[in-house]
């Protein structure tokens, strides 16, 4: 004891300089590492703390937005956020969504919230929105996790809305997986919330001439789904793939990709998933208005299948709280690589586009999947889904993260001021 308060008390001899020089270049090189990588999670948890401890406070407004990152935080306990919900009473759920009415008795999934690591995210404020977007178009193009989302958007708006009548299906159709199309119509804002189903965004087909006897249709990785006409003048485009561009839901099912009129037979299924975004970002530069149109590419949902596959009896049915184990988590899906590599390149070229980044929260949250709690009259026997969302739920985030980003471009802010007395 004597000896090591010595140690601090004593001037020092020559071998505690030494011994301070080197602790010293421990601390700067800790602190440099988590300054350059504040994503980093051990930075996070462990020597993210110690820079809070001893960067001084100057950061100017401009940096600490620059380092805002929505996607990177975590979940806390919120035993209120249920209040402040829509109910599975919202008339736009789809019967596979509502796991509550589907039997799903614990509904902690519900009271989680995420909470950046920098900032906090704004409140969700549905008349807000509803103001800011007003005379326009939301579109969400992509495969039914994209109608998950475009779901829970539809919901967590109606919030803002006083008579629930004036909000319909423009054709009067009802809302379930099995139609292509789907237009929400918010008669007092004249907005449409549109949905398209486009799992792979470019065109599938019919086998051309001459294809080989294996082939049963092709993905055309350089023509762009018809319904993308559609999509021209949007003042909002939510872009959302991955779910069916993996071997077993392209070449293993004999759907092969085509380019030009010939069937590439040795084409890569992520070669084609880069090759078809690049046919989108041609028809983002051509088709859309740069100063009008926000596009949004969301990023990779996971899915939570353990002990095997869907179709091999996997399952997500115990999990009843967020992941806990960092070490669990899986390693960042390719497929967001090329998506914000393109969403990049889109914006060097002028165009309002966003990588809206989901996946690492998303992962934590294998408890937010409707599981056996399918829609009613599914055969008890059947498949789990592990890959789409009880709502309200996990998607609702992805919206507040999206309503945050307009927030932060400064949406349509000019029609706010000009409603200002
Ligand atoms: C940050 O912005 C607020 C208003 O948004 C302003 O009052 C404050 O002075 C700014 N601080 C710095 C350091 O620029
Ligand atoms: C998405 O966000 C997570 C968490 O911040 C980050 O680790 C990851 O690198 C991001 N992905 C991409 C492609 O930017
Ligand atoms: C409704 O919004 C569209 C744009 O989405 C606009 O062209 C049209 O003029 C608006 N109608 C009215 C009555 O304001
Ligand atoms: C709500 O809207 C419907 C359809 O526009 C209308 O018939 C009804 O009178 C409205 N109800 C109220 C209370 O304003
Ligand atoms: C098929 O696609 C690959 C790229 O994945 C390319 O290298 C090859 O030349 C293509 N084959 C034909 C016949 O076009």
């Amino acid at each position: 004891m004597q000896q090591k308060l010595q140690l601090f008390c004593i001037p020092f001899k020559k071998e505690y300089s030494h011994l301070l020089l080197f602790l010293s270049l421990i601390l700067i090189t800790y602190v440099c590492y988590s300054i350059l990588s504040p994503l980093n999670q051990r930075s996070a948890i462990g020597i993210g703390f110690l820079s809070q401890l001893i960067l001084p406070k100057t950061t100017s407004n401009s940096t600490l937005k620059s380092y805002c990152d929505y996607s990177y935080g975590k979940w806390v306990w919120d035993e209120t956020r249920p209040i402040r919900k829509y109910t599975e009473n919202c008339p736009f759920l789809d019967p596979g969504f509502r796991c509550q009415q589907s039997g799903r008795q614990e509904l902690d999934y519900q009271k989680w919230r995420w909470q950046p690591q920098r900032c906090n995210l704004p409140r969700f404020d549905a008349a807000e929105f509803l103001r800011r977007i007003q005379n326009g178009r939301i579109v969400f193009a992509g495969d039914s996790i994209g109608r998950n989302q475009w779901e829970s958007l539809i919901c967590m708006l109606m919030q803002g809305v006083s008579n629930q009548s004036t909000v319909y299906e423009e054709h009067g159709n009802p809302i379930t997986k099995h139609n292509g199309y789907l237009s929400i119509r918010f008669h007092e804002y004249n907005l449409t919330v549109e949905y398209y189903r486009v799992p792979y965004l470019v065109m599938t087909d019919r086998l051309p001439p001459h294809a080989p006897p294996q082939v049963r249709g092709v993905v055309r990785v350089d023509t762009l789904h018809w319904y993308s006409e559609k999509w021209i003048g949007a003042d909002v485009l939510i872009f959302s793939a991955g779910h069916w561009w993996n071997k077993d839901k392209t070449t293993k099912m004999g759907y092969y990709f085509q380019e030009g009129g010939n069937v590439n037979m040795t084409m890569d299924v992520m070669e084609a998933f880069r090759r078809s975004l690049n046919t989108l970002k041609s028809w983002v530069m051509q088709n859309l208005e740069p100063g009008k149109s926000h596009v949004f590419f969301r990023s990779y949902s996971p899915a939570h299948y353990r002990d095997g596959e869907w179709n091999e009896g996997g399952h997500c049915d115990t999990n009843t709280k967020p992941e806990t184990d960092y070490a669990k988590l899986e390693p960042e899906p390719l497929h967001n690589i090329l998506i914000s590599e393109f969403a990049k390149q889109m914006e060097i070229a002028n165009q309002k586009v966003q990588f809206l980044n989901i996946t690492y929260l998303t992962e934590f949250r294998k408890d937010g999947h409707p599981s056996s709690h399918r829609e009613p009259g599914t055969p008890p026997n059947a498949p789990q889904d592990c890959s789409h969302w009880c709502l309200s739920g996990v998607p609702d985030t992805w919206n507040e993260l999206l309503y945050a980003n307009l927030l932060r471009i400064g949406f349509r802010t000019e029609t706010r001021n000009w409603k200002l007395p």
